[in-house]
């Protein structure tokens, strides 16, 4: 039995919900860890599709149990709007979803925090964010005057949050943001707060009771190691940890109970918002990526950037989160190019880089060092074993796993469940 950390090893949507939901099957718990409804996963199970921004998408497999643990920032009603449409299709999350009473939470105003900053930015520093309020509520956690789950079951709630709202609404109003309504903000949280309160629980003893039962855990990772508070390219980065670390500290299980660490890897990569991308593509092939890949994101619905595989991201990602194996997804998004490119080393100030430097205006002018590999144009979505690859797909998947040492676990060649090929996972 495993306790699985899953993570994004590039910059989010490596297609981490397919390979959750295709992991799921074998685990017990399936938790998250860091950040909050900025997050989207992308699930089709049976045909029907469910974008997941707060609950593992564990909950769409009967009998699992799903925690959202104490790294997660959540929005309360972001939470019960998830958790009611998810009712609506028939799946019932009271007695499956386990809530951290540790979970910091993200209020109107976070969001409105969130908006002001990104609109004082001009187009060279906004980052881009998705404006889910998820900044701002880290900094009130890191500032120690954020509140929480255990203070929004707590009898004295009200109480809090009246005074919160009204130190709130004074600074809100030095930063030139709308007015809030604070009767009506608080009258919809502490109807929020009761239709939470069910779901909330100490998730540490229950998390290490279900490691000392030897019981199978997933915890999965929200946006990717690039966009990791710590290894990412800051500034442009989300606000938590991202990388394999935040596993642990987002849910009270010790690193010494992990056993093993999968990357999600996409096959080329992509980028939302800001921030630099050595490898972008501003050309056709970029076009096609974007289109054959459906790349847009699931939570803002933005068009993401695309470009080369960066091995040099790859292989700083497999060194920080110690990557066991990769799970690599949407090969069938290149099954049309003639030729491929792969970003092996960088070129700076006329020096060669093999590492992710970590001063931004370096990287912005990091030009990639390529290899090229003829392409295998030929479908591959209807392909179920690596060995019924055509070859030179083999080849390139093969030369990427090289080029970082990783060992390939699983591969995805197609949006369905059907769709992926298992290799040592
Ligand atoms: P925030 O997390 O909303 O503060 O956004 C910070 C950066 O992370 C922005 O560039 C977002 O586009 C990016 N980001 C946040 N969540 C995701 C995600 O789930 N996938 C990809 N990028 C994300």
């Amino acid at each position: 039995m495993a306790t699985t950390v899953l993570i994004g090893a590039q910059w989010g949507d490596e297609g981490k919900g397919k390979v959750i939901d295709f992991l799921a099957r074998d685990a017990k718990w399936v938790v998250r860890f860091q950040g909050g409804n900025n997050a989207g996963h992308t699930v089709k199970p049976g045909g029907e599709t469910y974008v997941l921004h707060l609950i593992p998408s564990g909950i769409l497999h009967e009998g699992k149990r799903c925690v959202i643990g104490n790294g997660v920032v959540v929005d309360p009603l972001a939470l019960l709007r998830e958790i009611e449409e998810l009712r609506a299709k028939g799946i019932e999350s009271l007695g499956r979803l386990f809530v951290s009473d540790r979970c910091h939470l993200i209020y109107p105003w976070h969001r409105m925090i969130d908006e002001c900053r990104e609109k004082q930015r001009d187009d060279k520093t906004k980052i881009g964010t998705t404006k889910r309020g998820i900044g701002p509520a880290y900094s009130d956690k890191a500032a120690r005057v954020g509140l929480r789950m255990a203070d929004m079951v707590d009898p004295a709630y009200e109480a809090m949050l009246m005074k919160t709202l009204q130190e709130t609404a004074c600074a809100l109003k030095a930063m030139g943001a709308e007015e809030i309504d604070i009767k009506a903000v608080a009258a919809e949280q502490l109807a929020v707060a009761k239709a939470l309160a069910p779901f909330v629980t100490d998730t540490i003893p229950l998390l290490n009771e279900a490691v000392k039962n030897g019981e199978e855990i997933l915890l999965e990772g929200a946006q990717g190691t690039m966009l990791d508070i710590d290894f990412g390219t800051y500034p442009f980065v989300t606000s938590s940890n991202a990388s394999a670390g935040g596993a642990c500290t987002g849910t009270g299980i010790s690193p010494a109970r992990i056993t093993r660490v999968i990357g999600t890897i996409k096959a080329y990569t992509t980028r939302v918002g800001t921030g630099p991308f050595p490898t972008e593509l501003h050309d056709d092939t970029g076009k096609l990526l974007g289109s054959r890949g459906r790349e847009f994101g699931a939570t803002t619905g933005r068009p993401r950037r695309c470009g080369w595989f960066d091995a040099v991201v790859a292989r700083y990602s497999a060194a920080v989160n110690g990557i066991d194996y990769w799970a690599m997804t949407k090969l069938d998004v290149m099954d049309t190019l003639p030729v491929i490119r792969i970003c092996v080393a960088y070129e700076c100030d006329g020096k060669r880089l093999e590492h992710v430097p970590a001063n931004i205006r370096m990287l912005e002018r990091c030009k990639p060092v390529y290899e090229e590999m003829p392409g295998w144009q030929e479908p591959t979505e209807h392909i179920r074993t690596f060995d019924g690859l055509p070859e030179k797909a083999k080849n390139y998947v093969n030369r990427l796993c090289e080029l970082t040492s990783v060992q390939l676990g699983l591969l995805s060649i197609g949006p369905g469940r059907d769709s992926t090929i298992r290799i040592a996972i």
